[in-house]
């Protein structure tokens, strides 16, 4: 009995030990799992202050310091797939990467508005400009680039509520325009060297490709219904066996254009050359962001301006995954291919007359184009003909 009762307290001592003991672990580990949230929410404010004080550094007109990269590095930078939202992933690393790009994009641009003397030729012109003064943003609106994606989020800086959003019936465009109206000159003028500038900037036969194909190619839309009209009545041949179609075809929307072009007549904002309207050249971007690269230029100008908490991962789904789609090349070189099939040399000389400076001030190739068109008489006698591309058959999305 003596010792029954010396065995239970032992174990009754047991018992408590252990309990102490898990008690004890359980505490050692709640702790050490606050101290490591604590520190990676220190680090993130870290990061975001970084950017704020390269920001201030520069007097908000960011100076961005270049860190030379070697080719390699710099294509493994761009391979990186930014979503938009992920506070993982982003490092300063890419974020140096990526300001050294821009920086030469910025470079090149100059090189050719002095080349050809631009700012002269196209005077600072307010019309398109978004500013969020509250935000420090400014932006230049080129339709077709996708535009509707930062025509969002200068909706939500304007504060609208992301689910209404979401279910607008009303277009974008009017909604932030209510918050932000055009701009008048000396507004822009006094803001651009305090506030971060920007705009976005794609292909420019790509652009009028997706304007064609959105606004004329079908004859749905309301709008240009009395355009595509007047273009056909202008420029369609009746001997021609197109009687069949009723809506303008990509060669007539182009004669269209040069003809415009020829009459000096102010192009639709959907295919007027950027040069004429965000007048790149008499109004120095900070940030020049272009299609191909657009998530991840729009993650750096988003975190440049300290806006992550606002803008990143707001998004709906729809709208990622149809700009991951434009951003990938090889679909729409398929639709080049096949729209400019219809054009001949003489009229495509023509249009890039008016889309040339386009071209050079983005660093965008041109030359393609002409291994897409109707081969030159004197080429055809001689060389097999590459096989046309139907146009009825075109099963692809719009752009
Ligand atoms: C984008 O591509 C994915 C597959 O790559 C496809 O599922 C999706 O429907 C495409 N979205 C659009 C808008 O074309
Ligand atoms: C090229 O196409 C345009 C428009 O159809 C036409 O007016 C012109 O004569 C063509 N030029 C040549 C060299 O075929
Ligand atoms: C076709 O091209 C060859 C050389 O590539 C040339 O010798 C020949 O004369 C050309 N024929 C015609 C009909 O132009
Ligand atoms: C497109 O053409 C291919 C063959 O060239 C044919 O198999 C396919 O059914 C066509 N699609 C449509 C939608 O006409």
């Amino acid at each position: 009995m003596h010792t029954r009762l010396w065995y239970d307290r032992h174990i009754h001592g047991s018992v408590k030990l252990i309990i102490f003991s898990l008690v004890a672990i359980f505490y050692v580990t709640f702790l050490c799992r606050e101290s490591q949230n604590a520190y990676e929410l220190n680090k993130v404010k870290a990061e975001t202050s970084g950017v704020m004080h390269l920001q201030s550094q520069a007097g908000s007109k960011s100076q961005p310091i270049i860190q030379k990269l070697e080719p390699v590095e710099l294509s493994r930078i761009n391979n990186i797939v930014t979503t938009i939202n992920p506070v993982y992933e982003y490092s300063e690393e890419i974020h140096a990467a990526i300001e050294g790009e821009l920086k030469q994009r910025n470079l090149h641009l100059r090189e050719v508005c002095k080349r050809y003397q631009l700012q002269f030729v196209y005077p600072p012109n307010p019309r398109e400009f978004f500013i969020s003064h509250g935000h420090s943003l400014i932006w230049c609106n080129v339709f077709k680039a996708a535009s509707s994606t930062w025509l969002y989020y200068f909706n939500i800086l304007g504060g609208y509520n992301v689910k209404y959003l979401q279910h607008i019936v009303y277009q974008p465009l009017e909604l932030a325009r209510k918050r932000f109206p055009r701009p008048e000159l000396p507004e822009l003028l006094e803001s651009l060297p305090y506030l971060l500038s920007f705009l976005f900037v794609r292909d420019p036969f790509e652009r009028i490709v997706s304007g064609y194909r959105n606004k004329l190619e079908d004859c749905k839309n309301s709008y240009y219904k009395s355009l595509a009209k007047r273009i056909i009545k202008r420029f369609r041949k009746q001997t021609t066996t197109s009687r069949t179609k009723k809506c303008p075809t990509f060669q007539e929307f182009v004669q269209f254009l040069i003809e415009q072009h020829k009459q000096g007549k102010r192009f639709d904002e959907h295919w007027a050359p950027i040069y004429s309207f965000c007048t790149p050249c008499s109004i120095e971007f900070n940030i020049i962001g272009k299609l191909e690269t657009f998530a991840r230029d729009s993650e750096f100008i988003i975190r440049e301006a300290g806006l992550e908490y606002l803008l990143l991962d707001k998004l709906p789904k729809n709208k990622l995954s149809r700009i991951g789609n434009l951003s990938k090349g090889s679909k729409t070189n398929f639709l080049m291919e096949i729209y400019f099939s219809e054009i001949n040399r003489t009229t495509l000389d023509q249009l890039l007359n008016i889309y040339r400076w386009d071209f050079e001030l983005f660093d965008y190739d041109f030359k393609k184009y002409y291994d897409y068109i109707i081969p030159d008489v004197e080429d055809t006698k001689n060389t097999t003909l590459k096989p046309t591309m139907g146009m009825k058959n075109l099963t692809t999305t719009r752009m």
